[in-house]
């Protein structure tokens, strides 16, 4: 039996609930919201797909969850410049994640912006060890660097790194041709954009975020031991440490099996360094 736990159930929350039952990928849901009302209708709304499929809304059995997706908090809105800016409204629902966290022995997905100083604080104040503490962020990345690169017929598999936020690290040193400076940093600031360019026309993103984030489920639960781009906590590799940032791992059943330290060009090694600056600042001063 595989038992999924979502805090959080709204936009996000919700959505991964639902496609990961409806792909088969869980036995049993237990879910949690702050708001009861809403917790009760995700729950009810689920039922009512006749899937079956066993649903808890005991945050007691969280503990002994497979997999635990933390997206409780504030989504940005056109308002929110950046998933920085969401720091002090989300720390609140990370420290009450804390507490249901409390001797859970499975794989923490942390979603929750600023989601690579979320995961480092969780991983921090609940103990869960680093392997079992992958924030996602980076297939989605990828996938919109992948949208990019389409549109101007660049080939070549899109990945990107750093901060799942301002400060990502596209990595154009592995596509097949060379992109010069100029066009680097065009894409860059398209990405930066790609999000709020949904949220401005429909309240949040949805559709993108819920399906990696089932892809990520499912390379966990069935042990895949193939590598993607997540938010791991660092200890001394792209010669950053004390945060959690967008590095390629190896995932398999228990969690980040093995992060890949790749060979980054000049001008990747330049944006990774000030990703790591920018969040493990923000990091050191959550968890303090
Ligand atoms: N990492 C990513 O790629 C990614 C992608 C999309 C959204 N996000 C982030 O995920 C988070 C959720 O986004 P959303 O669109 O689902 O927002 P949402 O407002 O639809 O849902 C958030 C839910 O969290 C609940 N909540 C708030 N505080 C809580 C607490 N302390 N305990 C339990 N539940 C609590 C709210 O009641 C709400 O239902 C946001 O921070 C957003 O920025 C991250």
């Amino acid at each position: 039996m595989v038992r999924l736990a979502v805090v959080g159930v709204g936009r996000i929350g919700g959505e991964v609930a639902y496609l990961a039952s409806a792909l088969g990928l869980v036995d049993e849901l237990v879910l949690y919201d702050s708001v009861p009302e809403l917790l009760q209708a995700q729950a009810l709304d689920l039922r009512h797909t006749g899937l079956d499929i066993e649903i808890g809304t005991s945050k007691a059995d969280i503990r002994d969850a497979d997999v635990c997706l933390f997206s409780a908090g504030l989504p940005r809105n056109p308002a929110v410049k950046t998933r920085a800016d969401l720091l002090s409204a989300n720390l609140p629902a990370a420290s009450d994640c804390v507490g249901m966290l409390r001797d859970f022995s499975g794989v923490l997905i942390t979603v929750t912006n600023p989601m690579d100083v979320n995961n480092y604080f969780l991983h921090k104040k609940t103990g869960i060890p680093k392997a079992r503490c992958i924030g996602f962020g980076g297939q989605l990345d990828s996938a919109r660097f992948g949208f990019s690169l389409s549109a101007r017929n660049i080939a070549g598999v899109p990945y990107v790194l750093g901060e799942h936020g301002d400060h990502q690290v596209p990595v154009f040193s592995r596509l097949e041709g060379a992109v010069a400076g100029p066009v680097r940093d065009e894409i860059l600031a398209e990405l930066r954009g790609s999000s709020m360019a949904v949220i401005r026309g429909k309240g949040g993103t949805v559709f993108g975020p819920a399906f990696h984030m089932t892809q990520l489920l499912r390379m966990i639960l069935t042990d895949a031991q193939k590598t993607t781009i997540c938010s791991c906590i660092l200890d001394g590799e792209y010669g950053l440490s004390g945060c959690s940032l967008g590095v390629p791992a190896k995932i398999g059943r228990e969690g980040i099996l093995k992060i890949e330290e790749w060979e980054l060009d000049a001008w990747e090694k330049r944006q990774m360094d000030e990703a790591g600056s920018f969040v493990c600042a923000l990091s050191q001063k959550a968890v303090s």
